[in-house]
C-alpha cells in the first residue's frame, strides 16, 4: 500500500487527477472505476479543465460506478446518475453509452446485480478504480456488518451514512435506506485502486485503516489491506499522526 499525505485537499485534488490522467494517457481505451461524495469533485475538475486544455481524450474510455440509491430516477438531482453528469460526464468527450452506474430502478435487483458484475467482467475488467471512505469505514455501499457481500448486491444503509448523505438532498428526510452497491469482490478485482481521504471528520477512520494492519468486516475498507496496488491519497487534516 501507498501512502501519500497531501497539504490539503486541493493538493490531494491535484495528486489523484495527476495520477487518473496519467493512467489515460498510457491507456486509452482504459476501463474507470469512479465514486461520488465531496470526496471527488475536486479531481474531477482537475480532469476536466485538463481535458477542456486538450491535454486529455476519453473518447474510448469505459467508466462503471461503484453504486447508486434504489428507488431515484437518474434526473433526480441526488442520484449518482445525475452527480457523475454533473461532476464530469457532461464537461468531458467521454461517450455517455461507455458510461456505466448501477440502476436502482432495474426491475430484478438481484439479477441486474449480477449483470452489473458481468459486464465489468466482460469488459476486460476495471484497470483504476477511485474510492472514497465513509466516517463508518464503507467502500461503495458495503457498510460494517457481520458479513460482506462479494459480488454488486443491494444493501441497506446505516443510520450513519444515512445522516453523512443527507446532505446531498434538498429534504434529508427523502434519503432512500437502500442502495445498490459493487461488492467487496466487485472492487478488490481491479487491477489498481486509489483511495482518496480528506477532512477532520474522516481523522479518526483513516488512523484505524493505517494503524491496525487487520481485515474486519466491521471496517470494509480494510479489505483494501490484501490489494496488492492500492494507493492512499490522505490530506493533512484527514491525517493524525
Ligand atoms: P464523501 O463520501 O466523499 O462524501 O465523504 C465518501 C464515502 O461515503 O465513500
Amino acid at each position: 500500500m501507498k501512502l501519500i499525505v497531501k497539504k490539503d485537499y486541493e493538493e490531494m485534488s491535484k495528486k489523484a487527477a495527476d495520477i487518473m490522467i496519467e493512467e489515460i494517457k498510457g491507456n486509452p481505451n482504459i476501463i474507470l472505476g469512479l465514486a461520488t461524495g465531496s470526496t471527488p469533485i475536486g479531481m474531477y475538475k482537475r480532469m476536466i479543465k485538463r481535458h477542456k486544455e486538450g491535454e486529455v481524450d476519453f473518447s474510448n474510455v469505459k467508466s462503471f460506478n461503484l453504486d447508486e440509491y434504489v428507488g431515484l430516477k437518474g434526473s433526480n438531482p441526488s442520484s449518482y446518475k445525475y452527480f457523475m453528469n454533473e461532476n464530469l460526464f457532461d464537461h468531458i468527450n467521454i461517450g455517455k453509452e461507455n458510461t456505466y452506474i448501477p440502476d436502482g430502478n432495474a426491475k430484478d435487483l438481484n439479477l441486474y446485480s449480477k449483470e452489473y458484475d458481468n459486464l465489468i467482467k466482460k469488459m476486460g475488467g476495471i484497470d483504476i478504480q477511485v474510492l472514497g471512505i465513509g466516517t463508518n469505514g464503507h467502500i461503495g455501499f458495503n457498510e460494517p456488518a457481520k458479513e460482506l457481500a462479494v459480488g454488486t448486491s443491494i444493501v441497506k444503509l446505516t443510520e450513519n451514512t444515512m445522516k453523512d448523505n443527507s446532505r446531498f438532498f434538498d429534504n434529508p428526510e427523502e434519503i432512500p435506506n437502500t442502495a445498490i452497491t459493487m461488492g467487496m469482490g466487485s472492487i478488490l478485482k481491479a487491477k489498481k485502486i486509489l483511495l482518496l481521504i480528506s477532512g477532520e471528520n474522516k481523522k479518526e477512520i483513516t488512523k484505524r485503516l493505517l494503524e491496525n494492519n487487520k481485515v474486519t468486516t466491521q471496517l470494509p475498507a480494510s479489505f483494501l489491506l490484501l490489494h496488492p496496488d492500492v494507493t492512499i491519497i490522505v490530506d493533512e487534516k484527514a491525517y493524525k499522526k
